[in-house]
């Protein structure tokens, strides 16, 4: 029977092949400048993917691609660009619909496409529907040429009588074809986050998701690397490195088919999600970023950065804020006073503005710990007496900006919010309610919500327009999960809430577009693409342990430029010096949470010297171009290099880990120079009165020597930093 079945779809296959007229075909690139991803419409009608690798540099080759691949039997070996439950594709599919008859089965078949510029690139739509049932589906592609990048996301919509269900809604599906595919991961957990593991795929699936609702990538990050052929290396060999911009529960499902295809699928994670649509209504996914690269993750990174800067995390191109935060110094003990001492002190440090974090709000229930207060957002009146205007006031005579912390998604159920709305809460009616953090997470799919969480930003910055900074924190996953809003119609919320999130983010990016915010959560929890169109940076990990932060912060920069990645020099991991702190953070946007008081006059010397160092070299560290030199992960060692774009300018960061006694120190040959200039090298952030032992240092060589042959900055000290100022003569 099989064999017959499998007879006939041959016949099938073959009868529609021969059917094709070239001049008939039509075939759609996705290309940036190194990539190029094909489609072509097949006589059946439906869109399959006939390539995806680098660049094909002629049109006419294009031509000589097959809808329609050998395969084994049992399979038409046609790859369907986004494939659908209940057809001879018997693999995960893309979309999965119950239609309003109870039908399980979807067809997709081309309608039409075009394509729009837009800025910094193109935007292709493909327009696709259902032979039987009124279901459209619209695929879309932003393609950004120069950074190499690719963002897509599928919209979904009906007309059928009934709704319909939604249960499988993947934002975009890539086929992939090469010997061999190794995932490389980024799991972990609060002050563990994005630890790094390869491991190869082998026939089936192989899935990283996350059902945390709120603090959604507490233990896996919305990203992967794919190795072609090999485990990813970060200099060499083709890699595919992916991202989606979710501030939910994500799903990423690799599944290795009968013949050896890796199909990659990304999307909101359809857990507890079977999502009712109306008709008329269009269910948009969320976007999935991508990018491939033949020169190793190096390069993707690369790419990943200039494209968030150009075009997506928010004032991409503007300038950061150093800053002191109080929250490792005082944790919830302070008061006026001492924070104006703490303002002075930052003003005395160099940096430029002071950020108050956790503990100054609540009155019935003041927050003087994290059992109480969380939702209500007045100064407490016993330790503020004159409140934000008074701390806001305090900050213009020391000569800093003042931003503040708030934590507008969650709730102490011993809060005046939990008393007033208990309703506005996620929580069973009729269970034990489960506490994360003594808190809980407020409902935000109901709209009365959303507005309360707007009016937390906009009643701050209404009644005091001196405030230049948020920190919003998120420090609860979802728990006890009911929403009070969505009724019966519980499938919806998790996705509902993350867009209830997104409303209120618009409308704060709408009403207060200057205001600069860091995405904190609990850590590094929240660290998407979605969310950074709103927040200009993200706290990386509550772990500023500078070893620990040397693995988080290689991880992270995998993905994000370090324009994005907050680090702050404190007090965990004292063993170490402040100088080796200090340098760990530097190389992304550097802050201080320590006190400052308890540093003795030549480590707070050295920190104000970091400080100006750091501005100056603000060119190639924020908006340069970073290269990763030389991996924890392989080594006992990190280097990372930054150049800015006229290649004029540019910093190095060695550090020694954890060197073994006498053990062969790695080669360290800079990259993204210019080798026709000569470039003067010397080594800066060194501790008062210490005299360099830097072998080059105050050296001018040339950019062809740096790359060729490099420079000696490692030792093997452990715990150890050396930074070195490349500028051109
Ligand atoms: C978790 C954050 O990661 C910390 O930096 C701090 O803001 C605390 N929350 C405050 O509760």
């Amino acid at each position: 029977m099989k064999q017959l079945l499998c007879l006939l779809l041959t016949a099938a296959v073959a009868f529609t092949c021969n059917a094709i007229q070239p001049s008939e075909r039509k075939i759609i690139r996705i290309t940036t400048d190194n990539t190029e991803l094909a489609f072509e419409v097949g006589p059946d009608r439906r869109l399959y993917q006939t390539y995806f690798g680098p660049r094909l540099l002629s049109e006419e080759d294009l031509k000589n691609l097959s809808w329609n691949r050998p395969a084994g039997a049992g399979s038409t070996g046609a790859l369907e660009v986004y494939s659908t439950s209940g057809n001879e594709d018997y693999f995960e599919p893309a979309l999965g619909v119950t239609h309003g008859n109870g039908n399980m089965t979807t067809y997709l078949y081309y309608e039409g496409s075009s394509v729009e510029n837009i800025d910094g690139g193109t935007h292709t739509r493909i327009n696709m529907r259902d032979d039987r049932c009124p279901l459209s589906v619209t695929l879309n592609y932003v393609v950004y040429p120069k950074e190499n990048v690719i963002k897509t996301w599928t919209e979904i919509s009906h007309r059928e009588k009934k709704p319909v269900s939604l249960f499988r809604y993947a934002s975009a599906m890539l086929y992939l074809n090469a010997s061999e595919y190794w995932l490389t991961e980024f799991s972990g957990d609060w002050a563990k986050e994005v630890r790094m593991s390869q491991e190869q795929l082998r026939f089936g699936k192989k899935i990283l998701d996350t059902k945390l609702g709120s603090r959604a990538a507490m233990h896996v990050s919305p990203f992967f690397e794919i190795g072609l052929d090999g485990p990813v290396r970060e200099h060499s060999g083709e890699v595919l490195m992916g991202t989606i911009g979710w501030t939910g529960n994500f799903r990423f499902t690799f599944e290795i088919d009968n013949v050896g295809n890796l199909r990659v699928l990304p999307g909101i994670n359809p857990y507890a999600s079977t999502y009712e649509l109306k008709a008329g209504e269009t269910f948009t996914t969320p976007e999935f970023i991508f990018t491939l690269s033949s020169e190793g993750a190096s390069q993707g990174s690369r790419n990943l950065q200039a494209w968030a800067r150009n075009h997506s995390l928010k004032d991409g191109l503007g300038k950061r804020m150093t800053l002191l935060n109080n929250w490792e110094n005082t944790g919830f003990s302070f008061n006026q006073e001492s924070l104006t001492g703490l303002m002075k002190e930052a003003k005395d440090l160099g940096v430029d503005m002071f950020l108050l974090d956790d503990g100054w709000f609540g009155n019935k229930y003041p927050r003087s710990n994290d059992r109480a207060g969380l939702g209500d957002w007045e100064a407490t009146r016993d330790k503020l007496p004159g409140g934000i205007p008074a701390l806001v006031s305090a900050a213009g005579e020391a000569g800093v900006k003042f931003g503040i912390w708030i934590e507008p998604e969650m709730v102490n159920p011993k809060s005046e919010l939990y008393e007033k709305h208990p309703d506005w809460v996620i929580e069973q009616p009729d269970r034990k309610t489960y506490y994360y953090r003594n808190q809980l997470v407020l409902d935000m799919s109901n709209p009365k919500v959303q507005d309360h969480v707007f009016s937390v930003v906009d009643n701050i910055l209404r009644e005091n327009p001196g405030v230049a900074y948020f920190k919003w924190d998120c420090n609860s996953p979802i728990t006890n999960i009911y929403s009070p809003y969505c009724g019966e119609r519980q499938g919806q919320f998790y996705i509902d809430h993350v867009r209830g999130i997104y409303k209120v983010l618009d409308r704060i990016k709408e009403k207060y577009p200057e205001v600069p915010m860091m995405l904190c959560s609990g850590g590094g929890a929240r660290c998407d693409y979605e969310a950074l169109k709103y927040f200009t940076e993200f706290w990386c990990s509550d772990n500023t342990d500078p070893v620990e932060r040397a693995y988080i912060q290689w991880g992270f920069s995998q993905f994000f430029p370090a324009k994005a990645m907050a680090a702050h020099v404190t007090g965990w991991n004292r063993s170490t010096s402040v100088k080796f702190r200090t340098d760990m953070a530097s190389m992304c946007k550097l802050g201080f949470d320590i006190g400052l008081k308890e540093l003795s006059a030549d480590e707070l010397e050295y920190c104000r010297e970091a400080v100006k160092n750091w501005k100056r070299l603000e060119g190639a560290i924020m908006d340069g171009t970073q290269y990763r030199l030389v991996s924890p992960y392989e080594t006992n060692h990190m280097a990372v290099e930054y150049v800015n774009t006229a290649r004029n300018s540019g910093v190095v960061f060695a550090y020694d880990l954890s060197p073994r006694f006498q053990g062969k120190l790695p080669v360290l040959r800079l990259q993204g120079l210019d080798p026709a200039k000569k470039y003067l090298v010397r080594e800066i952030n060194l501790m008062p009165g210490r005299k360099s032992s830097f072998i080059q240092n105050e050296k001018i060589l040339s950019g062809d020597y740096l790359m060729k042959v490099g420079l000696d900055m490692f030792s093997h000290r452990h715990n150890n930093s050396m930074v070195v100022e490349l500028t051109a003569q």
